[in-house]
């Protein structure tokens, strides 16, 4: 496993593009098991989330190559197989998009449940309805859903729940509809620039979908589909990610292949933090003066503020001086990044669906673990902004979602090395027994042959006691 060690307070400067989305990507790919015939996706992130579907893809019978860099070459050769294996589904639940292609294309479908989730509850039963209303059997045995359909026929169905839309629900139904018997609508479909690109591509290769980037979708089954070439959208997430790395770090940066239209809600929320942000020739520039306003933030469905950048906000809002209030309603407990980032100096107080953030200014390195993608940007861009070191193991969990993230902070002056996560790379821990007044032997020279932490003071350091 490797680590990030950043050390911090470096001001960073220049230009770096954004990648491809990863959560259109991802749908988009799956979606190609619909395609009669070759595929050529453009701007496919290179992501060990996009090697994990890949992978997926391939024991489903599809060839796939990276011909260019960003660029992924997909085709169908078998369409003998149904089942997404748990092996591979387990990894990455972005494999649920497998279900409504399979089951429409190849009439029966056999996808591995995901498992648990460190966001939060992440159920699929809206999935299960709208295939259901698609009229397909659907039952789940040993941990698979088994879905099959001879033919699939167009239906009303309703994709609201308890916390909104669903994202990779609406992308199942959406794609399974296309092959459907008749008209099919949805109401209260996504709306996520993501669903509108699976949706573009979808319409590209021969499907009739309209309303698209409404929570109204109305869908005309076709006989079949075709491949085709097609350039994924801009990741918003990856280039608000950015914005904020300027931000925490008072600099000006400037960012290439970024559609601030999917990024209202965002920008809006960093200009009212007193973050500039200006688009002019393509290229977005972004600055900071150093002083941050405070502000209060609800993540919700799009198009309000993107529960994927919440993380990432909260990092932001820890070096404003005052007290700000986080919400997420999409993932309404999407808060371990929040005791890591007190690790690190920030006040975070849960106050039931609310994070209570009294801005401190200043934060100060520490050893931080990640839990989930967008966790591990939010320590990023904390270890970016704090004072001394900033250790960050589990680094696993960024890669899966973000393309070279550290080479990019690096090339605008960040200094974060990438090292092997191993006993001799990690920050010297603290002993508990070092700082235990019940717990202090005799001899305290003999006690332990570890470097008691700096900030002891001398005698601190010698004794154990205070
Ligand atoms: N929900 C249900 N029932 C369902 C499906 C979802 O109640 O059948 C609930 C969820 O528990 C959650 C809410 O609805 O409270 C929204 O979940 P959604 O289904 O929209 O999430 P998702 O499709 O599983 C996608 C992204 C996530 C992103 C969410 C919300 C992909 C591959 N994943 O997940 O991205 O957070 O939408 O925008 O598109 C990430 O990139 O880090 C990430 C987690």
């Amino acid at each position: 496993m490797e680590m990030f060690v950043i050390e911090g307070c470096q001001p960073l400067s220049g230009r770096v593009s954004i990648s491809g989305a990863k959560n259109a990507a991802l749908p988009i790919m799956a979606s190609t098991l619909l395609s009669d015939g070759p595929n050529q996706l453009q701007g496919v992130p290179n992501l060990v989330d996009v090697v994990t579907l890949s992978q997926l893809l391939s024991s489903l019978g599809m060839k796939i190559e990276r011909n260019k860099n960003d660029s992924l070459l997909l085709e169908v050769i078998d369409e003998s197989c149904f089942i997404a294996d748990y092996d591979l589904v387990r990894r990455m639940r972005a494999s649920i998009c497998v279900l409504g292609p399979l089951l429409a294309k190849r009439k029966k479908a056999c996808v591995s449940l995901p498992g648990g989730c460190n966001i939060g509850d992440r159920p699929v039963n809206l999935h299960l309805k709208g295939l259901a209303a698609l009229g397909a059997d659907i039952r789940i045995e040993q941990g698979y859903i088994i879905a099959e359909a001879k033919q699939l026929t167009g239906a009303k169905i309703y994709l609201g729940g308890p916390f909104g839309s669903t994202v990779t629900g609406t992308c199942n139904v959406m794609s399974a509809a296309t092959l459907a018997k008749g008209t099919t609508t949805i109401e209260a479909a996504a709306c996520e620039p993501e669903v509108v690109d699976l949706g573009n591509y979808l319409n590209a290769m021969g499907a009739k979908i309209t309303g698209l980037g409404t929570p109204f979708l109305e869908i005309q089954g076709v006989e079949s589909l075709t491949g085709t070439d097609y350039k994924i959208i801009p990741d918003r997430i990856e280039a608000a990610t950015l914005m904020m790395a300027a931000a925490i770090t008072n600099s000006s940066i400037e960012l290439e292949n970024v559609n601030l239209a999917h990024m209202t809600a965002i920008v809006e929320k960093l200009q009212e933090l007193g973050v500039n942000i200006r688009n002019s020739d393509d290229v977005v520039h972004v600055s900071s003066n150093g002083k941050l306003n405070t502000a209060d933030c609800i993540a919700l469905p799009y198009p309000g503020i993107p529960t994927d950048v919440q993380a990432q906000l909260m990092a932001l809002l820890t070096i404003t001086s005052g007290m700000n209030i986080v919400t997420d309603k999409v993932f309404p407990d999407r808060f371990m990044h929040a005791a890591e980032l007190t690790r690190m100096g920030a006040s975070i107080r849960r106050e039931g669906p609310n994070a209570i953030i009294h801005g401190q200014g200043q934060l100060n390195g520490a050893c931080v673990m990640a839990s989930d993608l967008r966790a591990s940007a939010a320590l990023v861009l904390a270890g970016l902004a704090a004072k001394g070191a900033t250790t960050i193991r589990r680094i696993y969990h960024l890669d899966r979602g973000y393309e070279k993230l550290d080479e990019k902070l690096n090339s605008l002056g960040a200094h974060i090395k990438r090292v092997k996560d191993s006993p001799e790379n990690r920050p010297q821990e603290i002993q508990p027994d070092l700082i235990s007044l019940s717990n202090i032997p005799d001899d305290a020279e003999k006690r332990s042959t570890i470097d008691p932490p700096k900030w002891l003071t001398k005698q601190e350091r010698k004794t154990g006691r205070r």
